[in-house]
């Protein structure tokens, strides 16, 4: 159910990009902060499902990367509704809203990335998207560390995906290196603090586990923007490495550094695994059974690793959208109100071609405003409590 209303939103997106209005609606975004090489970009990698991020040690995330998913029908599939067939592929024992983690990793026709920079070409290999990430950073910033504030955009088609966005951030440092300007620092901050600023965006404060959360950049940064907590979500990387009869335990209970929404600890793939070409289905197996079978966390298994990670985001991602749907919904009469003023004032019979145009825009509003209408009514009862 819930799925609907992300999607009607993203739609609505689109539409009005179609129409060349530019981002009517603040959509809540995923993003990801933490210390460079916490696992910011594996974390991201994982809840998509997919291998197509670049990850290591030291920086290699060196400009934003804004990530759209798409959630597309398998053009095989011999449903027409959208979200059977998403629900299918995900599996049975999936809840509907929750987010898929594909096991799959090979090359599909019905899955494809498409960059900004590049329109119209349509990457179906995920391993030339990531050469293609590299080699657009090196485009703006050279080989030398150096950053760029300059987004990358990518769009990800799949039927395996929930229809949202994700942003992929440099890691927050402090010593300048390579062609690094003497105020990274301040660069990466300011550059970080653009995405995370605002109201709407959901916070992936990442942190190693076998680093001190007491000395958690991202955790710190997160704080400043979110003092009330109610938009960071604490993730706690390299939970494997960490030393013999250490654990996260006193994290997760709160007892810490507590946040409202809690903390979630993962597993992600070192860099052997990386190295060796390690799929992300083996991965993730991996991460449920490390869990299932360690000592501190065997008896709250369900409330670590990926899956548990994916589905929280989806819940706070819908809590965000239902709290901001009467804003929404006033922006899209305004939009509506404008566009029929515009036309009345075009109204020239003589002349079609602006009349068309218009007719076109209200025709897409109209829509959307009355699926919107449905998809509000749908949700009243969650609304008005
Ligand atoms: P980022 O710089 O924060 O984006 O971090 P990356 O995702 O690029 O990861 C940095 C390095 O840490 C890579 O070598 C990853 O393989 C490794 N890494 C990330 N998460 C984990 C984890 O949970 N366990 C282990 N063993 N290694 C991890
Ligand atoms: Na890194
Ligand atoms: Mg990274």
């Amino acid at each position: 159910m819930d799925s609907s209303l992300i999607k009607t939103i993203n739609k609505l997106q689109d539409a009005f990009t179609t129409v060349g209005v530019h981002n009517p609606v603040d959509l809540p975004q995923i993003v990801v902060i933490g210390s460079q090489s916490s696992g910011k970009s594996s974390v991201l990698e994982n809840i998509v499902g997919r291998d197509f991020l670049p990850r290591g040690t030291g920086i290699v995330t060196r400009r934003p990367l804004v990530l759209q998913l798409i959630n597309r029908p398998s053009a095989s599939s011999e449903s027409p509704n959208p979200d059977t067939a998403a629900e299918s592929e995900a599996g049975d024992d999936k809840k509907p809203d929750e987010l898929p983690v594909p096991a799959k990793s090979e090359e599909s026709p019905d899955e494809w990335g498409e960059f900004l920079h590049k329109p119209g070409v349509k990457f179906h290999d995920f391993g030339k998207i990531r050469d293609e990430i590299v080699r657009e950073t090196e485009a703006k910033t050279g080989r030398n560390a150096g950053i760029s504030s300059i987004p990358i955009n990518l769009r990800i088609f799949s039927p395996n995906v929930l229809t949202l966005t994700l942003v992929d951030l440099p890691g927050l440092t402090k010593v300048p290196v390579g062609d690094q300007p003497k105020d990274i620092e301040k660069q990466i901050r300011d550059m970080i603090a653009k995405y995370i600023l605002k109201p709407n965006a959901i916070i992936l404060a990442v942190t190693a586990g076998n680093t001190d959360l007491a000395n958690s950049d991202g955790l710190k940064f997160a704080r400043e923007v979110d003092p009330e907590g109610s938009r960071t979500i604490g993730v706690l990387t390299k939970i494997d490495l960490m030393d013999q009869g250490t654990d996260v335990v006193d994290i997760l209970a709160g007892r810490v550094i507590p946040l409202r929404l809690g903390y979630v600890p993962v597993v992600n793939r070192g860099q052997r695994d990386i190295e060796a070409g390690k799929r992300i289905s083996a991965a993730l197996e991996y991460e449920k059974s490390f869990f299932e079978n360690h000592p501190s966390y065997r008896s709250k298994a369900q409330y670590c690793g990926t899956p548990f990670l994916a589905r929280k985001l989806n819940m706070i991602l819908m809590h965000h959208i239902r709290n901001t749907l009467p804003e929404i919904k006033a922006k899209i009469q305004a939009a509506l109100a404008k566009y029929q003023a515009e036309l009345a004032s075009i109204g020239d019979p003589m002349d079609e071609q602006p009349g068309q145009q218009a007719n076109v825009v209200l025709n897409i509003v109209t829509e959307f405003c009355s699926e919107f209408r449905s998809v509000i009514e749908g949700h009243s009862h969650d609304l008005s409590s």
